[in-house]
């Protein structure tokens, strides 16, 4: 099969040159990731450390290591002046003459990890506000995501794709196993509308709000038959699926609560701005997700995500619970 353009010169003609140097890096740190998802054993990377994170979960060896080269490419970059990781707790200044800071979560869906089911890295890129030359500040992340610079993902499944938007529509790429290049595969991605599927850790529906149970009422009794469930358990493998396939994402507030289980900076808000980008929408329930001021690092934040029509069902019904 002929392969699609490279990434590195697509990269060339749609992103300005500093910007492509960050995703070029980023890309390269992925490939590291792939092969080490593909190499666990060999590579000793298998298992738990004795730690936990800053959320408070058992941190896996892979998990650390996604974030040791993560950071390592970000810092080559020589663009990246700052890095954030559900790994760590606080903010690091990478390099303080860089114009831009990435927050990520290097190995996304790590429950996956032990039964070799789809995992992944999410990345998202601003500008900082903070002068060239000085450390980066907490200010620098917290800045809401429709000032988001680029986002991304990388997903490790049966291949391993890389999806990002630097604002200029949301494209697809596939590493070639021939030469270790990734190749584009679509020219431009759309998220295709009457997607029949949702997807939701439904186990969960009792300690949702309350317009969760209604929404996948409506799915299961849908006047054209029911709904799909499907649920990888790994937001990049579920938002992949969307991307393709269409349907919607959800990760609700829990009742009582306007807050879910996912990150704002490192997992909502660049899933939101590459949906966006290829004509979807993003909302925590009530407010679209790119309009939320982050007031914390590690900000946690409901997710309804996916194709339109889906979404603003469910803030349809939402809107209803709130009369
Ligand atoms: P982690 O990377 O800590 O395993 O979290 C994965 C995230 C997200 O990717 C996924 O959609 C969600 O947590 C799954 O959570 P549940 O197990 O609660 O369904």
């Amino acid at each position: 099969m002929q392969k699609g353009r490279d990434l590195a010169g697509f990269l060339h003609e749609t992103a300005a040159a500093d910007i492509a140097k960050l995703i070029t890096s980023i890309a390269e740190g992925t490939k590291e990731l792939s092969h080490a998802v593909r190499n666990l054993g060999a590579m000793g990377l298998g298992g738990s450390m004795d730690v936990t994170n800053v959320q408070g979960e058992t941190v896996q060896k892979l998990d650390d290591h996604s974030n040791n080269v993560m950071m390592r490419v970000c810092k080559d970059s020589g663009t990246c002046a700052g890095y954030l990781s559900e790994e760590n707790e606080d903010i690091v200044t990478l390099n303080t003459g860089g114009k831009y800071i990435v927050s990520i979560d290097p190995l996304d869906g790590s429950s996956n990890i032990d039964i070799a089911a789809p995992v992944g890295t999410i990345f998202s890129v601003l500008e900082r506000i903070s002068p060239v030359g000085s450390d980066v500040t907490r200010e620098d992340f917290l800045q809401p995501g429709y000032k988001t610079v680029a986002a991304g993902y990388a997903l490790y499944g049966s291949s391993t794709m890389l999806v990002f938007s630097t604002g200029a529509g949301t494209h697809i790429f596939a590493l070639s196993t021939d030469d270790n290049g990734y190749y584009q595969t679509h020219l431009r991605m759309f998220i295709p509308g009457g997607g029949r599927i949702y997807s939701l850790n439904q186990g969960n529906l009792g300690k949702f709000e309350s317009t969760a149970q209604q929404f996948v009422d409506w799915c299961i009794a849908h006047e054209k038959g029911p709904y799909s469930l499907r649920y990888i358990g790994s937001m990049v493998g579920d938002m992949h699926r969307t991307f393709i396939k269409g349907g919607v994402f959800l990760y609700p507030a829990a009742k009582g609560e306007k807050r879910g289980k996912l990150r704002l900076l490192y997992e909502c808000i660049p899933m939101a701005f590459i949906t966006e980008h290829a004509g979807g929408r993003a909302i925590n329930g009530s407010q679209r997700i790119l309009d939320i001021q982050p007031t914390e690092l590690h900000e946690r934040c409901a997710i309804i995500i996916g194709c339109k029509d889906l979404v603003s069902k469910y803030e349809e019904f939402a809107q209803a619970v709130a009369v």
